[in-house]
């Protein structure tokens, strides 16, 4: 039963305005002491030609109390306030049955929704803003799929372009095969950087890099070959990053797949007539929409970036027939998604307006400056093995005797940062301090996780309960509270889902968690008289099964014990 539905079956029971459209008024009032929820009046003030107040005074009066404790009017205000016993019993009961389903609904129905995330480029490192567009990829993955939606993750490499050339160019030349085989992207970025340092010398290093991307342009066997290894091999050091973070694609299809896709889309736009000429260059003009042109072909006939993605965006559609198309790139992008979309609109495709543009912030570390400049970088390996050393070192002075430390520092460490990246609107710059990050108990991926963690051990001492137990002795202020925000699982992830923000679900199961502590140590459970006890044990094992829940959709896993 949602609380919500069943008050605006009350309302419209007694006023004229249907329960569908009451419940999206319903609104949660600020402070519990004005009830669980609440109906503005003034929505009805027009139709009843009705003062607020006095509707709310006159609602209150009439409605049906069933399962309600009370209903009281303040000002235009009609407040509900739960009958706490028939609630916690419903909620409960409610979680304990669906287990890991806990929070889904159908309400996707099978739509394909496309998400096009991570997407680094082959032969360059994998770097925090590429962690970034991950961890919110997977967790909208998860999310979509928890609302039966059917999620196709999409990495879109950058695996194409003139610096291919040079790579080649740069490999035949200095590669250290040992190296590569150790360490792909860290070779290839060194033989690449030095490509730049001796063209500085020579320049007719560059005329062989170019030789040598027409070469791979044209089929060339051993250029493609080379670039099929590059590929291959950047692509084994991605994949050990998306194993530890627990993250799938459905297709790696990235940009040099549409080489042979792209004549389609110059074709269409020209019969379209959107192409205009400018500087030699074949563009579609945007000035209406205050836009810089979309360059579809440079002077010299070559397609670029944007060509791309129209073309990626057409087979998209056309495979997957997409209900959305999800594109998580960070926010110095955001231009060139716009021309794409527009582009896709003018040339008459109504899907352009399904195609969605989830942007992020900038990423930048507390305790350390960044240059851009050549060849200065943070591996994001070693990013990933800080964390994980620094958590060990936590636990190794909290938990010394912990049986599975290394399991649980990975687990941890990685979920600390994951959560970092979830935490905040996801257009908000993000700041890495590993304090912040890792203390147990701050709004941190630890902090919950231990919450699991204790919930857990709870459980362990003194066993889980089986059959019925009486929930009418739950209805402290604080159990109360906590039940109330296990309920809200499934409206955080609609939110969620519906502004493309993980971190919807960050907050959430960051207020599950502050909400069961609070319980924790206002109320003993072992001490407890044996029917309060075996309910609260309830709730806690309900609490257990939400905060697991609510992080496998923001992409952390769980640990029994930390
Ligand atoms: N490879 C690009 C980068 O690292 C991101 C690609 C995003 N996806 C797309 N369809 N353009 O910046």
């Amino acid at each position: 039963m949602d609380y919500k539905v069943l008050i605006s079956e009350k309302i419209a029971e007694i006023v004229d305005l249907d329960a569908n459209t009451i419940v999206d008024k319903i609104e949660i009032p600020p402070k519990s002491d004005m009830g669980d929820f609440a109906f503005p009046c003034f929505i009805l003030s027009k139709v009843m030609k009705k003062a607020p107040n006095l509707i709310a005074i006159d609602l209150a009066e009439k409605i049906n109390k069933d399962n309600l404790e009370k209903v009281e009017a303040l000002g235009p205000y009609l407040n509900f306030f739960l009958d706490k016993s028939a609630f916690g019993k419903q909620v409960l009961e409610g979680v304990l049955q669906a287990g890991e389903e806990y929070g889904n609904s159908n309400i996707g129905k099978g739509g394909n929704v496309v998400i096009d995330f991570s997407s680094p480029n082959i032969a360059k490192p994998f770097h925090v803003g590429h962690l970034f567009s991950t961890a919110i990829g997977n967790a909208l993955y998860r999310m979509y799929n928890s609302q039966g939606y059917n999620s196709v993750g999409i990495n879109h490499l950058g695996d194409w372009g003139t610096q291919f050339g040079k790579l080649i160019s740069a490999y035949k030349r200095w590669v250290d095969e040992e190296a590569l085989e150790k360490d792909a992207i860290k070779e290839l970025l060194r033989i690449y950087v030095k490509f730049h340092d001796e063209a500085d010398i020579d320049p007719s290093l560059e005329d062989e890099g170019r030789a040598y991307f027409k070469k791979l342009e044209d089929g060339d066997e051993e250029a493609v070959a080379l670039w099929k290894k590059f590929r291959e091999s950047s692509l084994k050091e991605f994949q050990k990053v998306y194993d530890r973070l627990g993250v799938k694609f459905d297709s790696y299809n990235g940009e040099a797949f549409y080489n042979d896709k792209m004549d389609v889309v110059v074709q269409e736009l020209k019969d379209k007539n959107l192409l205009t000429e400018s500087n030699g260059a074949q563009v579609v003009n945007l000035d209406e929409y205050n836009m810089p042109p979309c360059i579809i072909l440079k002077s010299d006939g070559a397609t670029i970036y944007a060509t791309r993605d129209l073309a990626a965006a057409l087979y998209r559609k056309k495979k997957y027939n997409f209900v959305k198309s999800l594109y998580v790139v960070g926010g110095p992008q955001a231009l060139h998604f716009k021309q794409v979309f527009k582009t896709l609109e003018l040339a008459g495709h109504e899907w352009a307006k399904d195609c969605v543009h989830v942007s992020f912030g900038l990423v930048k570390f507390a305790d350390r400056k960044l240059s851009t400049r050549k060849g200065e970088v943070i591996f994001l390996d070693d990013l990933l093995k800080e964390s994980v050393n620094k958590t060990l070192e936590i636990i190794n002075e909290k938990n010394p005797n912990l049986e599975n430390k290394e399991e649980v520092a990975e687990k941890v460490g990685i979920g600390a940062m994951v959560f970092t990246y979830l935490k905040n609107s996801r257009d908000k710059d993000i700041v890495f301090d590993w304090n912040d990050m890792l203390s147990f108990d701050g709004e941190t991926g630890p902090y919950v996780q231990y919450t699991y963690a204790r919930a857990k051990s709870i459980l362990r001492k003194f066993g889980t309960v089986e059959g019925d137990v009486n929930y009418s002795l739950l209805t402290s202020k604080e159990e109360f509270e906590l039940i109330k925000t296990l309920d809200g699982l499934n409206d955080a992830i609609l939110n969620g889902i519906e502004r493309n923000e993980p971190s919807v679900v960050t907050r959430y199961v960051i207020d599950v968690a502050k909400a069961f502590n609070k319980v924790y140590n206002a109320l003993p459970i072992g001490t407890a008289e044996e029917e309060v006890k075996k309910a609260r044990l309830k709730l806690v094992e309900a609490t257990s099964i939400v905060i697991k829940k609510a992080l496998y959709l923001i992409g952390l896993e769980t640990v029994e014990e930390m």
